[in-house]
């Protein structure tokens, strides 16, 4: 009889684990194939932008006055994102319309390896020449990225223990959250030059920024305002955050896919245990929408009926699908639903441009800043930039 009964038990355990398999299965096959829709969409929209963006400039957003295409001239943060873009759907679709297109525009920006007036060179590099070494493997491309990192390094201050943000700006010493997203093409220089000081540097960069700029419940600033003969911090600041003290959404993205890159280069646990406690501070957050993509900022004023930022959703997306490989069982698990039913929201009607409408950029409702009234429910060239490397990452490592 007991026989009989474990027998019985182990059919229906069986049975339950089939199907919470076919389901698992059902779900990344959905979600594929929505990924897949997405990313030929996608590449027609850039197939169409690439024919209005006029040669000496690159596209940057939309302006709601008019609903013109905004550009921006090399030296622009965001210079980098539409030749990643190209890269990363050059690709996915083999297309060599993309390729040359990708090509000519990771070549405009190639000078700003020389600028040493910004902490942006990762963003602008990493995104355009990084991408472009990483698929054709091209050595004038190395080149590039190493003088790049060259550059980068001299904003770093061993006082400080930081890469400078800006130059401009009422703080002596300024470090914006933002800045971690800089320190893979230091990484990346060092594995490939073999000189350790661009990995020092990035490590102690990320180290302060754990010390400084996080608060106890793993939110964190926007600025921190350094004295450079002492290497305290003398300011606690935003700048595109609701205020001094509030949690800026894409801050929280940046830092979310810094230390889970960071993890990732390094194999440093501090980084991972960073990672995981954004990851829970965000997807734990009570104004967290249902959707997961989140207002501008956590403590916008006005929450429900704050503006969305597509941007930070793009961002936390990528990363939590990048987390879950380093994690473990419901961690894991947890993490990759998150990222997964962001990317499910963004390619969504609500998110997701009609074909041939927002300047052909991919995403809509993304929030530069709200405090300087600019950018403002528009689309973003970095929201596409993470939403497209978000779609390739899931058809990759979809389980
Ligand atoms: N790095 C500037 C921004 O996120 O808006």
């Amino acid at each position: 009889m007991k026989k009989l009964q474990l027998l019985f038990c182990a059919f229906l355990l069986s049975g339950s684990i089939t199907t919470v398999y076919a389901q698992q299965n059902s779900r990344k096959q959905q979600m594929t194939e929505l990924a897949n829709k997405t990313l030929d969409l996608a590449v027609r929209q850039y197939k169409q932008m690439m024919q209005h963006v006029p040669d000496s400039v690159l596209p940057r957003t939309t302006n709601n006055a008019d609903g013109s295409m905004v550009t921006a001239k090399t030296n622009w943060w965001t210079a980098g994102f539409y030749p990643g873009t190209l890269w990363y759907l050059f690709e996915y679709s083999k297309d060599n319309t993309l390729k040359e297109e990708a090509i000519k525009r990771t070549a405009q920006v190639e000078k700003e390896k020389n600028n040493k007036g910004t902490h942006d060179l990762g963003f602008m590099l990493y995104c355009s020449s990084g991408n472009a070494y990483r698929i054709t493997k091209d050595p004038k491309y190395k080149e590039i990225l190493l003088t790049s990192a060259r550059s980068l390094s001299t904003r770093f201050n061993p006082t400080v223990g930081c890469i400078k943000s800006w130059d401009h700006g009422k703080w002596q010493f300024p470090v914006i959250i933002d800045n971690m997203m800089n320190l893979e093409l230091l990484t990346w220089a060092t594995r490939v030059s073999k000189d350790p000081s661009f990995d020092r540097i990035a490590r102690t960069h990320a180290n302060t920024t754990i010390k400084n700029h996080y608060r106890p419940d793993y939110s964190s600033y926007h600025v921190i305002g350094y004295d450079t003969t002492t290497g305290a911090v003398v300011a606690r600041n935003t700048a595109q955050g609701a205020n001094d003290t509030s949690a800026w959404s894409r801050g929280q993205a940046w830092g979310l896919y810094g230390y889970t890159m960071m993890f990732r280069e390094t194999k440093d646990k501090a980084y991972l245990e960073q990672a995981k406690h954004i990851a829970d501070y965000i997807l734990g957050h009570p104004r967290m929408p249902e959707d997961l993509i989140p207002y501008w900022d956590y403590d916008a004023p006005g929450i429900p009926n704050a503006k969305r930022d597509a941007s930070a959703g793009a961002v936390a997306a990528s990363a939590l699908l990048e987390l879950s490989r380093y994690t473990k069982g419901d961690v894991s698990a947890r993490y990759w639903k998150a990222g997964e039913n962001m990317l499910e929201s963004l390619a969504s009607p609500a998110y997701l441009a009609k074909e041939g409408e927002n300047n052909n950029f991919i995403l809509m409702h993304s929030v530069g800043s709200i405090p300087h009234n600019s950018e403002v429910d528009v689309p973003l060239t970095y929201a596409d930039y993470y939403f497209v490397e978000a779609l390739l990452r899931y058809k990759q490592w979809a389980k």
